[in-house]
């Protein structure tokens, strides 16, 4: 059984190797990395839920369309006030770049299961109240064509606001870690995630001197012939941290629902 980890405790995730866990937003942000350089990866959104009268930061997600997000299941499939930042940086600073937007629907893929993240599905669409307006700090990130799958070491990042250090402080400003994209067959041999990984996934990073993961939900941004396209939705990480060799980050294959995507949208 998967360990289901949103509403359970800090304990919980120090249990349970192999079972993966989710990409928590108060446990496990951007271990490494960098700083990125604000609005550089302009497709990139702040999920964010009220409580009380405040809202906060609680997965990353990719602006797809004016008025569409994507997300992981995970992130939204509990019923909460949702708001979504646009042209985000410094997620305390103003920097007149933002443009927020509430939710007026939430999508989650009909298949998902929150007790099983390992079957995949973890994908979800946010229809927005209104367009964002595109301009150098927004802009739509491109989804891969159908089916389309990375070649082993694909140069990929991983964005989210997120911790320099397991445990240590947590970043305001958005960060990015070089994240290389790993094959299904090796990720799914025995010695890296076995058969918890499917083919409707996408495994980054895992090496010796890997980065880390980021917010779930957030974008794997690959660049493909120079041009990058968001090919994951980061869904979970190993119990032992994200940064553990061989149990790389997993991520939605966004290829492999093009097909929901579009249908969902139009
Ligand atoms: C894919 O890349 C990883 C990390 O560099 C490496 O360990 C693995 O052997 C490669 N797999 C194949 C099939 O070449």
């Amino acid at each position: 059984m998967l360990r289901f980890l949103v509403l359970t405790s800090l304990a919980a995730i120090v249990l349970a190797e192999p079972q993966p866990r989710y990409l928590e937003d108060r446990l496990e942000r951007v271990v490494g990395g960098e700083v990125a350089s604000p609005n550089s990866w302009p497709w990139q959104i702040s999920l964010q839920y009220l409580s009380g009268s405040s809202y906060y930061h609680t997965c990353g997600g990719t602006l797809i369309e004016k008025d569409w997000v994507m997300t992981a299941a995970h992130c939204v499939d509990s019923t909460r006030t949702w708001r979504v930042v646009i042209g985000e940086h410094d997620l305390y600073t103003n920097s007149g770049r933002e443009q927020i937007k509430s939710v007026s629907q939430v999508y989650i893929h009909p298949k998902w299961n929150r007790y099983s993240v390992a079957s995949g599905y973890d994908i979800a669409l946010l229809k927005l109240s209104s367009e964002a307006t595109l301009n150098s700090y927004v802009q739509l990130g491109a989804l891969p064509p159908s089916g389309q799958i990375l070649p082993n070491n694909s140069y990929c990042y991983i964005t989210g606001w997120g911790r320099t250090s397991t445990g240590g402080p947590i970043s305001d400003e958005l960060k990015q870690a070089y994240l290389p994209s790993v094959d299904h067959q090796t990720c799914s041999s025995s010695s890296w995630w076995g058969s918890t990984v499917k083919t409707t996934m996408v495994c980054a990073g895992g090496g010796e001197d890997s980065g880390c993961n980021g917010d779930s939900g957030g974008p794997l941004n690959c660049q493909v012939n120079g041009k990058y396209y968001v090919h994951g939705i980061a869904s979970f990480v190993s119990s032992y941290g994200c940064n553990t060799i061989r149990k790389p980050t997993v991520f939605t294959r966004v290829s492999a629902y093009i097909d929901w995507i579009d249908s969902t949208m139009y």
